[in-house]
């Protein structure tokens, strides 16, 4: 049996993730050539890493198929408990942001207001903050859209680049929270597997830090 199993998130984080890896001594060509496949062992160590949607890391990790998940704050602060966060990675790095179309503050809108969000409770939780009771609308994608086409009066989403709500003609009101990719890890790996654990997380420590120096 392999000493860690590690799921990574696929898509956005993906690429930066494995840049860490190779950065931390790990043996990840094979996730940098790919292709199809899903499940990765490590040419240099006794790990095999898999590649999977952000909500099924947390999935993983919980049930205890992965020692250790790599996956965004974002997918985190929605659900899922059952796991220690340990470690801020510092990659994957982006916000989430309440905008609208210019002259629509959702934040001043008296009255009913809708919100457009694929990340319902980081919506429930901001406006509760705030005393604001909304309706909270949930989108699965292109959440843009929905303001635009008068679905809801503004949007709780994440914002990387801010290409997309420019080219969409949408501002930004506020910012919610900054958020970045985080190490989890399943509590009985935690104490059944601790060292090889920390010394993963160690490695990965050491390439955030010397990343920062830079
Ligand atoms: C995310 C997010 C925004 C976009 C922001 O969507 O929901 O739409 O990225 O990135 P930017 O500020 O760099 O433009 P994603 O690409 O994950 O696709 P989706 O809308 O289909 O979920």
């Amino acid at each position: 049996m392999v000493s860690l199993s590690i799921a990574l998130t696929k898509g956005r984080l993906e690429q930066q993730t494995t840049a860490m890896l190779a950065k931390a001594g790990y043996g990840v060509e094979k996730l940098q050539n790919k292709g199809r496949a899903l499940v990765f062992p490590d040419t240099r160590k006794d790990i095999r890493y898999f590649l999977v949607k952000a909500n099924d890391c947390i999935t993983y990790v919980e049930h205890g198929v992965a020692d250790i998940g790599i996956v965004g704050k974002d997918t985190l602060m929605e659900g899922g408990s059952d796991y220690y966060e340990m470690l801020d990675l510092g990659i994957g790095r982006c916000r989430f942001i309440c905008a609208s179309l210019p002259d629509h503050n959702p934040l001043t809108k008296s009255g009913h207001i809708k919100i457009g969000s694929k990340y319902p409770e980081v919506t429930r939780q901001y406006f509760l903050n705030k005393g604001k009771d909304v309706e909270i609308i949930k989108i699965d994608g292109s959440v843009e859209l929905a303001p635009i086409l008068g679905l809801c009066d503004g949007i709780v989403d994440i914002m990387e680049t801010g290409t997309t709500l420019r080219e969409n003609g949408l501002v930004v009101y506020d910012t919610v929270c900054p958020i970045s990719a985080r190490a989890i890890v399943n509590k009985a790996a935690f104490k059944l597997k601790r060292p090889e654990v920390m010394a993963f997380l160690k490695d990965l420590e050491t390439v955030k830090e010397a990343e920062n120096v830079k």
